[in-house]
């Protein structure tokens, strides 16, 4: 069977990049392939026959192995009619000429590139650009792809292609995917090396404004201050929520039917909203600072970080992240009752007054927590 290396690694090797995984397509029965292969490996494998597909682990390694494919929309966002086809039939239905490329796997196209879409052309010249207009509206996750690619390759989007994706955009496209599929697209581009320059150009495009309006272009990314390391993804779900009121924030949650860590990071940071003027608040003790904030996400709180305007503000959310939100009493409540605090309700809230006292200085060492615990149940029985 023809055997070929496609897509991504193809695009990836041409232009000296590592790929994480390899796709390998075949003009005949992938499935049965991958299952003699598996077997001469002693590898597992994972078959979906009705799609023609499978995947071989081997040492942590994927090998994903597809029948080459024909496929046909009967409408905009319905999965494709697929049918087995030849090589270039398949290299044909891909999303953009530069994800368009095989390399011959078996004799006698071992080595030979096949770029009947001008693939490396268009990596030469560092375009992202779809074979046909209507590409966009057959598949609509395709828009987020587009600004992936485009992001992390530093290449431009050709001007044709920008307009189709506009085009797409205006027409609505995006209410073809549902909102696990969207939710993934947005995820996947959270994950790239360059998550925040990927989202804003989303922005600027009318892509976030078409997924949930009240986020319009995002303009506000523009002051996501970025700290050296990779923004974890939930910081960045967190940071779209910023402009949000509490009940924006759960149409935006039911729009993506998003799962629950990403809810509470959008929950946290529309009601940390709210809370901006108590934060900024000129008298607030630390005890008041850590109340305000416990239990809430780290990650919308880092959002907020990054976002608000206030130095105060600032200045306050990194102690709590830094110092405060560590702070214990270095007595237990076992030790409580040693001291004679009566077991139940009374050795919780005796152990929060440590703790306030902990977080104001008032003390610093166990003496002294000792000594208030012994006034908290003194002022108590009186
Ligand atoms: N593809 C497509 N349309 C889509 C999704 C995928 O045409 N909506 C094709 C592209 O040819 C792509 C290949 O399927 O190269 C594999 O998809 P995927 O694994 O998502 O992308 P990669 O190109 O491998 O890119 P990445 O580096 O992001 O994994």
């Amino acid at each position: 069977m023809p055997l070929y290396l496609v897509g991504g690694p193809v695009r990836d090797m041409l232009l000296g990049r590592t790929s994480a995984d390899l796709d390998l397509v075949v003009e005949g029965d992938a499935t049965r392939l991958a299952t003699e292969v598996a077997q001469d490996l002693a590898a597992e494998v994972v078959t979906h026959r009705r799609f023609g597909t499978a995947t071989i682990k081997v040492d942590q390694q994927r090998l994903d192995l597809a029948t080459a494919r024909h496929e046909t929309y009967s409408r905009p966002g319905a999965l494709p009619k697929v049918t087995p086809g030849s090589i270039n039939e398949d290299l044909r239905r891909r999303d953009f000429t530069i994800n368009a490329m095989a390399l011959g796997l078996s004799d006698p196209r071992t080595g030979e590139l096949l770029d009947p879409l001008a693939g490396t052309a268009d990596l030469e010249q560092g375009l992202i650009r779809v074979m046909h207009p209507g590409s966009f509206r057959d598949d609509a996750t395709r828009i987020f792809r587009a600004v992936r690619y485009e992001q992390r390759l530093s290449f431009r989007l050709e001007p044709d292609t920008q307009r189709y994706l506009t085009q797409a955009l205006d027409e609505g496209m995006l209410a073809t995917v549902s909102a696990d599929r969207l939710r993934r697209e947005l995820g996947l581009m959270l994950s790239e090396e360059q998550p925040l320059q990927a989202l804003m150009r989303a922005g600027n495009l009318g892509v976030l404004r078409s997924l949930y309006r009240p986020l319009g272009n995002a303009s506000w990314l523009g002051s996501f201050s970025q700290s050296r390391e990779r923004t974890q993804p939930l910081v960045l779900v967190a940071a779209l929520a910023y402009p949000l009121t509490p009940n924006e924030g759960e149409a935006f949650i039911s729009r993506l039917n998003m799962p629950s860590r990403w809810a509470a990071v959008v929950r946290d940071l529309t009601q940390l909203k709210v809370l901006q003027d108590s934060l900024a608040a000129p008298q607030l003790s630390s005890s008041s600072l850590y109340h305000l904030l416990e239990g809430r996400s780290i990650a919308s709180i880092s959002a907020l970080l990054h976002l608000t305007p206030s130095p105060v503000t600032q200045e306050r959310l990194t102690n709590y992240l830094e110092h405060l939100r560590y702070v214990r009493p270095v007595l237990r409540g076992k030790d409580l009752v040693s001291l004679g605090v009566p077991q139940g309700p009374k050795v919780g809230q005796v152990l929060r007054q440590l703790k306030d006292a902990r977080l104001e200085g008032r003390v610093t060492t166990r003496r002294e927590e000792a000594d208030l615990a012994l006034k908290c149940l003194a002022a108590r029985e009186g």
